[in-house]
């Protein structure tokens, strides 16, 4: 059975509780958890753990001073390839800032694989309560991390060591594919389509006086909202990994993989054509 650790950090109890409801959620999946203070746990026993939970409350947009020094120590341990989850409690206001969002970035640097995005209560007064229902919120989300440990379970209980690492790499390739189409993808759409006017353009270009500065000018602006456009892409993925963000039905990054792949196809589909052709 794999074992779960949970790490709070508290000052008026708020995200004890949090972390007390996440355990409630993964023992209702039968895990086997175990839930302590970042200030009474032995750092030599965080290694026998599979899963690691760590979560404090939002101080100063970041997180408290005891759980800088927590995570400063927790560095020299050994903890590749470990999954982990990290939870918050802050206020609910514009510029919070986000405790979990720093631990997060340390876990990550430890090459931690985090399976979750950052799970965050929120307190209507510094001292608390929390928000109505959100302990029962944060204990449904325990059950969801304990599913998702049963898929990755039934990969490692074949205990293949060499399955595992073959499906890891060729994930990672995958992963590498999804971000090259994902940010190539706007750019090549729009310089095929500035392909396509410059043509015409040209053409018109010899007719209308000026015609050919009024192109230059669209395919410079062009190029740069292109390039704007990937980065704002990125930025919203980026955003829905780390904090579960989306933008409602809008799929922003469906409407890119489509526009990517599609121009990628035609792309191909030309090629295809003009190499038979040369070829006839
Ligand atoms: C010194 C201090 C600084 C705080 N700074 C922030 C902040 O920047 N953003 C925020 O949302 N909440 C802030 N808070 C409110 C805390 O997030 C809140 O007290 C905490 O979530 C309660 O959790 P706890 O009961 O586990 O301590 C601050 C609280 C304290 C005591």
């Amino acid at each position: 059975m794999k074992k779960v650790l949970i790490l709070y950090d508290t000052v008026f109890g708020n995200t004890r509780r949090v972390a007390m409801a996440l355990s409630r959620g993964l023992e209702a999946g039968n895990f086997y958890v175990d839930c302590s203070s970042i200030l009474s746990v032995e750092l030599g026993e965080i290694v026998d753990y599979d899963v690691i939970g760590i979560g404090g409350p939002t101080h100063f947009h970041g997180s408290s001073k005891e759980m800088k020094s927590f995570l400063g120590r927790l560095k020299d341990l050994k903890m590749e390839n470990k999954r982990g989850f990290v939870f918050e409690t802050r206020g609910d206001f514009r510029f919070a800032g986000s405790a979990a969002n720093k631990i997060m970035k340390i876990l990550r640097k430890m090459r931690m694989k985090i399976m979750y995005p950052v799970i965050t209560g929120i307190v209507l007064e510094k001292e608390g309560p929390l928000q109505s229902k959100t302990l029962e919120r944060i204990e449904q989300i325990g059950l969801e991390l304990s599913d998702k440990l049963n898929g990755t379970a039934m990969l490692t209980n074949k205990n293949q060591e060499g399955m595992e690492i073959k499906h890891r790499s060729i994930k990672g390739i995958l992963n590498y594919l999804k971000w090259i189409l994902i940010g190539g993808g706007p750019i090549f759409f729009f310089s095929r389509a500035l392909n396509l006017a410059s043509t015409g353009g040209g053409c018109l270009g010899t007719i209308i006086p000026g015609f050919s500065w009024f192109l230059l000018v669209l395919e410079l602006t062009i190029s740069g909202l292109s390039g704007v456009f990937a980065i704002l892409a990125l930025t919203l993925l980026k955003l829905k990994r780390d904090r579960g963000v989306t933008l409602g039905r809008f799929n922003l990054k469906r409407l890119i993989l489509f526009t990517g792949v599609s121009s990628y196809s035609i792309h191909f589909i030309r090629v295809g054509i003009w190499i038979t052709l040369c070829v006839l």
